[in-house]
């Protein structure tokens, strides 16, 4: 039997990271985990709540009443985030959110708060997670780390289409301005910043579709499991 493996894939925004992720969860039976929508809860629960980012006293306090889980929406058999107990997954993915994550995500509480649960989950191995720094801290013993990239107009262009679908309002500067300040702080703060693991296989999807990005990956997979 293939012996079950951690595979993280990280990377800048927008460039397909939970597509893959998924993917590969699916075909593998292994556990996915976003890992993104986790910061991207703990900010809405900070908005919902008023706490100000620069209250370190707050923060702690906060986090002690927030509880994140995935489980499966039975409305559509996905599995989604849950904020303490409320199926959060749609609403974490409005720019009101993305304009304030990576400022949330930059708090060392916040991490160590996230990173401690993602371990967990990662313990019985059998996963796929992406986010910024899984390879790097997270899982940094993991057995496939895959960097992935795309150039910044196809990844505006990928996301702006995905928000517009939900959102007609919303305009493709917004987008852009969004995705290059998150990738602008996430690469530079203190803890954490996102970059890419000495180990870790760059994929550059630019000109690939989501098959034959799934595809090359799944390759680097068979590699490691067989
Ligand atoms: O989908 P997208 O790549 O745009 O972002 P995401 O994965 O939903 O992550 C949202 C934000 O959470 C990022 O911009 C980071 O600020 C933060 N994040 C992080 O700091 N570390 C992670 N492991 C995952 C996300």
């Amino acid at each position: 039997m293939a012996k079950k493996i951690i595979i993280t894939i990280d990377g800048w925004s927008s460039c397909g990271k939970s597509t893959l992720a998924k993917r590969l969860a699916k075909e593998l039976g292994y556990i996915y985990v976003d890992s993104g929508a986790m910061y991207r809860a703990i900010t809405l629960y900070f908005l919902r709540n008023n706490i100000d980012l620069a209250e370190k006293k707050k923060i702690k306090e906060a986090l002690k009443n927030i509880s994140l889980e995935f489980s499966k929406n039975p409305q559509n058999g996905k599995t989604e985030i849950y904020l303490n107990g409320e199926n959060v997954e749609y609403l974490i993915r409005d720019l009101v959110i993305a304009e304030k994550v990576s400022d949330v995500a930059a708090i060392k509480e916040v991490r160590e708060f996230a990173v401690a649960q993602q371990q967990k989950m990662g313990a019985p191995k059998g996963i796929v997670m992406d986010g910024r720094d899984i390879g790097t801290v997270v899982f940094p013993k993991a057995e496939l780390k895959i960097f992935l990239t795309a150039d910044n107009a196809v990844r505006v262009e990928r996301r702006f289409k995905e928000m517009y679908e939900k959102n007609p309002n919303v305009t493709v500067e917004e987008v852009k301005n969004n995705l290059e300040m998150r990738d602008y702080i996430d690469s530079h703060r203190e803890v954490s910043p996102l970059k890419q693991a000495k180990d870790a296989l760059v994929l550059d999807n630019t000109d690939l579709t989501e098959k034959q990005t799934f595809e090359k990956a799944l390759e680097w997979v068979k590699e490691k499991i067989l």
